[in-house]
């Protein structure tokens, strides 16, 4: 079937939750109902519904500031090679660059396949680190501590600085979950939020001034969860790599960071050490 043959696409509001995280689980995604209703609540969702009214196929893009993030991009095994995920993405581009804002994304190599197409260029490149994490006796590097309440503003700013944007509305979510955890440095330059995921426990954002704090900040999360865990750190860390690898983290996969007509990255890609994941970026 042609792309113009293609059922029309709909927008998908919080009834569509469920239906939603069946699409991210066969792909074997770690994300959770509360990440999904983020981005139908927060966001713009798209799908696509067969006949008998199942969802097929979906795309999100949420709204930041001067970009959007675009993401969920998700087609089942039948449906694909239909031209959904196109189409599904051109709606999102269409809805962030009718508000003035730059459509971003974190591609997979697969979704990178339909995205040059589309106009997106390659910014960077993230690794997905994988491991297992024990917990261990609570951190001992008194530069390191457990961000309260009061710590919201700090980390605010320094994710902004990070990644050119204000997240605020998105940090105020991670925080109010249940298993979340965070940690920020003494002189507050830097801070580290450790999340449940679907599948592991993601780690991320880390904004840190050094890759050394980013260290003692990665150490700080890593030692206060337990079981699997994915990090997803841009590349140019060779020093993470190769202290994850020492620990028995191991490659997954890895995403593109690419924008629509665009080819500066935003922020401050020397203080980012961790996205919060390649569906928030
Ligand atoms: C990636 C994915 C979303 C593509 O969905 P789709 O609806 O099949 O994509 P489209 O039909 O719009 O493909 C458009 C073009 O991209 C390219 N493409 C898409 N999938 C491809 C594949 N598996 N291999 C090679 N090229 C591919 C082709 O050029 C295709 O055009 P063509 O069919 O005319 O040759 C789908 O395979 C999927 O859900 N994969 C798992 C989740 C995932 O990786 N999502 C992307 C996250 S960034």
């Amino acid at each position: 079937m042609a792309a113009s043959e293609a059922p029309s696409t709909v927008a998908l509001g919080r009834s569509d939750t469920e239906a939603c995280l069946r699409l991210s689980d066969e792909a074997g995604w770690n994300q959770t109902a509360d990440d999904w209703r983020l981005f139908l609540g927060h966001g713009r969702t798209v799908g696509v519904r067969s006949e008998d009214g199942s969802l097929v196929a979906s795309a999100a893009a949420l709204p930041y500031e001067r970009f959007g993030f675009v993401s969920m991009v998700l087609v089942t095994a039948a449906w694909r090679r239909r031209g959904l995920a196109t189409e599904l993405v051109g709606r999102c581009v269409e809805t962030l660059t009718s508000r003035g804002l730059v459509p971003v994304l974190d591609a997979t190599p697969a979704g990178a396949l339909v995205y040059g197409r589309q106009g997106f260029e390659g910014l960077f490149e993230l690794d997905r680190w994988q491991g297992e994490a024990s917990t261990r006796a609570p951190v001992s590097d008194s530069e390191v501590v457990p961000a309260g309440p009061g710590d919201f503003e700090t980390l605010r700013a320094l994710d902004r600085e990070a990644n050119g944007t204000d997240r605020g509305f998105l940090l105020e979510n991670f925080l109010a979950r249940n298993d979340v955890s965070a940690f920020v440095d003494a002189d507050r330059t830097g801070f580290a939020i450790v999340r449940r995921g679907r599948r592991a426990m993601q780690v991320g954002p880390v904004a840190a001034a050094t890759p050394k704090r980013a260290l003692a900040l990665l150490s700080a999360v890593l030692g206060i969860v337990k079981g699997p865990v994915f990090a997803d750190i841009p590349r140019r860390w060779n020093g993470i790599a190769e202290w994850l690898s020492g620990r028995g983290f191991t490659r997954q996969r890895s995403f593109t960071r690419m924008a629509y007509g665009h080819s500066m990255p935003f922020g401050r890609p020397e203080r980012l050490f961790a996205a919060a994941g390649p569906e928030f970026g």
